[in-house]
């Protein structure tokens, strides 16, 4: 058979270990893995023994929300540069649109300019909840648009995004009739509220009193209730950005009691303790929820290793130093950092490399555990035959600077300036078209395709 691409002699992850082989791809499918002719005509690269993982599917991107510096152009070349090949990224609905309508003109717009699949949910705001009527609609609005999972704010009152315990619970139900998967981000408001204006009234603008606002008890009891309304719903829900070191053990328990509930966390609550918000730069340091401790840190780890957490997203949003600037009270900061590009390179390295997790526990936090559990597997997350040619290749020992001018998202912040890596992706493929290589993206036509509820393995 004539491939359109030969990557040969890889040490590829597949079928849940290594193997030195080489893998055959022919219009953007994996056709063949094992010993491989060569024909004429074949395009071959030789991999010499590198390590060659599935793509990343990145479960949690804001690709230019939130009035940051994204572009789908930037973020989508980070993605590829550090060896992400489909992101699933969120849509919020601006005054003028509703929820569908900003998801679907999101859904426009990636597949107009993204080299990456991708996906697109809604973030839904309290508007939403007006009734049960309004839901309804909305859900099937979403359901007729290919939408496989909304998110939901249990906080953020003042941003006009929070729901209430008895809209949550109703909107559970009502996704879970359309088939539609809920994403909770859980931080329970009344504490969060009460926090901010005490400190707020004692004078406590900086940015450590953010996290002071936010202690691990707003999370736990959210992602409790959370837990409890998934239960009695029935519904598939998963909890995003997890910080905090009961979380993973309030999912855990869930999950025993036959919850259909999950985990994910961020590279930020793995590396960066609280203590990054005392710097002369805290603000960038900025997210919700807020920087933990250090033996929150440890916890999410061993949480990562045991399998109580099921995915690691980014959550990424590209601000600008100018807008997390010194002298900004911490409740006027904008919530979010970068690191769609760092994600994947960052669990290898502080994960696999350290010995922290194994290589299989790599590959399912950041490729294809978010592939199942978004029902896109093993079209993605996997390298088998008949997958997408979506594949990364990573230099094992390439130590990679991540100061923000060693990295490619559009953004002048970077959280892990002060640190390298040990292993960078060298070569990542999307749909069988090489997207980057060694940290240049390539252009090359490719669209990126929506995966939608019509791709869902249920
Ligand atoms: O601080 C964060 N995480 N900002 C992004 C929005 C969100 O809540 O995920
Ligand atoms: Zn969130
Ligand atoms: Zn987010």
């Amino acid at each position: 058979m004539a491939f359109d691409i030969i990557l040969r002699d890889g040490n590829v992850f597949y079928g849940g270990g290594l193997h030195r082989t080489s893998i055959g791809i022919k219009d953007g499918i994996i056709t063949a893995i094992g010993s491989i002719e060569e024909i004429g005509g074949n395009n071959t690269i030789n991999l010499h023994g590198k390590l060659v993982i599935p793509g990343g599917v990145d479960p949690h991107t804001h690709i230019e929300g939130y009035s940051s510096a994204g572009t789908i152009k930037n973020g989508t070349t980070g993605a590829a540069i550090g060896g992400t090949t489909t992101v699933l990224d969120f849509s919020q609905a601006t005054e003028n649109e509703d929820t569908v309508r900003a998801a679907e003109s999101k859904i426009k717009r990636f597949s107009e300019q993204s080299p990456l699949d991708f996906t697109v949910k809604p973030m839904m705001v309290t508007a939403d909840f007006e009734s049960e009527e309004k839901l309804e609609g909305i859900f099937m609005g979403l359901q007729k648009s290919g939408i496989m999972a909304v998110k939901l704010f249990t906080t953020y009152k003042n941003l006009g995004r929070y729901a209430n315990n008895y809209q949550i619970l109703m909107a559970m139900q009502i996704a879970r009739k359309h088939g539609i998967m809920v994403q909770i981000h859980a931080e329970n408001n009344d504490f969060i509220e009460g926090n901010m204006d005490a400190l707020l009234r004692a004078g406590k603008t900086g940015p450590v009193y953010h996290a002071r606002s936010k202690p691990d008890i707003s999370e736990d009891i959210a992602v409790a209730d959370a837990a409890i309304a998934a239960k009695e719903s029935g519904s598939k829900v998963y909890c995003v950005h997890l910080s905090t070191k009961n979380s993973p053990e309030i999912i855990d328990m869930a999950r025993k009691n036959g919850t259909d509930i999950y985990g994910e966390t961020c590279p930020q609550y793995l590396i960066l303790d609280e203590e990054y918000l005392n710097g002369d730069r805290g603000n960038e340091y900025i997210c919700s929820p807020p920087l933990r401790k250090k033996s929150d840190i440890d916890a999410m780890w061993n949480a990562l290793a045991s399998g109580k957490i099921h995915a690691v997203g980014s959550d990424h949003v590209p601000f600008l130093r100018e807008q997390k600037k010194p002298g900004i009270p911490f409740n006027k900061v904008p919530n979010g950092v970068p690191g769609i590009e760092t994600r994947l390179p960052l669990l290898f390295s502080e994960g696999v490399q350290k010995g922290r997790i194994t290589l299989q526990r790599f590959v399912d936090l950041i490729s294809s555990g978010p592939a199942r559990i978004f029902g896109i597997y093993p079209r993605k997350g996997a390298i088998d035959i008949g997958s997408d040619a979506d594949i990364a290749v990573i230099d094992t020992e390439m130590e990679h600077g991540l100061r923000a001018e060693d990295l490619h998202m559009g953004t002048d912040i970077s959280l892990y300036g002060h640190m390298k890596t040990r292993g960078w992706p060298v070569l990542t493929l999307a749909g069988g078209k090489i997207v980057a290589e060694n940290d240049v993206f390539t252009e090359t036509g490719r669209r990126g395709k929506f995966l939608g509820r019509g791709d869902i393995n249920e």
